[in-house]
């Protein structure tokens, strides 16, 4: 009996929540660990489908590069990296289209519609809502893109019928064809075209860590700034905390990285006190 009125007052806990949250928006940028473990992978998709129950308004950007280089391998394909970036060119992004809109994408909406999630699956091919330019460097990065305009017209209806949107991070370019660009930076455009309540940035670490390792509760401007100069701050980190911050610049309420391979750490972030992982403010 204990236990059940202990289960009771969980929900109970959450009331605050869901009254404050009813329909704001919240992306959530899906990657890491729990994007390849099984387990996980069916608990997030059941957690967001419970959000959307509970009256909040979801939106999924997911990432897939673990999945991209399985595919590219067995296909003997051979690609390189420069500064974290994943060398695009023609092949290799129709691969990258391929695994992304084909597969990663199509299996998450399956398993938030197996919990009555109404889940719609997009690109930025999709009424072309993600404009995206390539990515000037040093060396030719074929078609690896930035996103230089979210139009969230299509993202506003399908809220508006109560779908759940499950975005994958293609973009296009002034002449139709398609960009590979880092899913945090389109999580973070997304969020910042809807205005959304939170972005919520998933990864496979519990946040960001500090020189010593120590795990920081918050991060602002100037010590991002500081961390990525001295190099504490590296690889797939730099683009999440660059455009965590872009976000809460640019009107989105609250920004939060959090580990994706603790079992519900959506739901964690989102109806509890204790927030998780590292918070991003301005
Ligand atoms: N200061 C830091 N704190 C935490 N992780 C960091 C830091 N600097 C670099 N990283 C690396 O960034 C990785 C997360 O980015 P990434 O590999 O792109 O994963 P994701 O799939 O979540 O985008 C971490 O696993 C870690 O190896
Ligand atoms: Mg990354």
């Amino acid at each position: 009996m204990k236990e059940l009125i202990e289960k009771a007052e969980v929900l109970q806990e959450a009331l605050p929540y869901i009254r404050r949250f009813r329909g704001s928006r919240f992306v959530i940028k899906y990657g890491g660990h729990a994007m390849v473990d099984a387990d996980l992978k069916r608990s997030f998709a059941r957690d967001v489908a419970l959000l959307r129950y509970v009256g909040l308004s979801p939106v999924v950007v997911h990432g897939g590069g673990p999945q991209i280089g399985e595919m590219l391998d067995r296909l003997g394909i051979q690609t390189r990296f420069v500064d974290g970036q994943r060398v695009t060119d023609e092949e290799t992004m129709r691969v990258v289209e391929m695994v992304l809109g084909g597969g990663v994408n199509q299996e998450l909406v399956g398993l938030i519609c197996e919990h009555g999630g109404r889940a719609v699956g997009l690109s930025g091919q999709d009424d072309r809502f993600i404009v995206a330019r390539r990515v000037e460097a040093a060396v030719d990065l074929g078609r690896v893109g930035e996103p230089t305009e979210v139009r969230p017209d299509v993202i506003e209806r399908l809220l508006a019928g109560d779908f759940l949107p499950v975005i994958a991070p293609i973009g296009v370019d002034a002449d139709g064809g398609p960009l590979n660009i880092n899913a945090d930076t389109v999580a973070s455009k997304v969020a910042q075209a809807l205005r959304a309540e939170k972005l919520i940035l998933m990864t496979d670490t519990a946040g960001v860590r500090a020189a010593d390792g120590r795990l920081l509760g918050s991060l602002d401007t100037a010590r991002a700034q500081a961390l990525i100069a001295d190099g504490t701050i590296s690889g797939g980190m730099i683009p999440k905390v660059r455009f965590a911050l872009d976000a809460v610049a640019n009107g989105v309420g609250k920004v939060h990285i959090v580990d994706g391979r603790t079992r519900h750490a959506v739901l964690l972030e989102i109806f509890t006190d204790q927030g998780i992982g590292t918070e991003v403010v301005e």
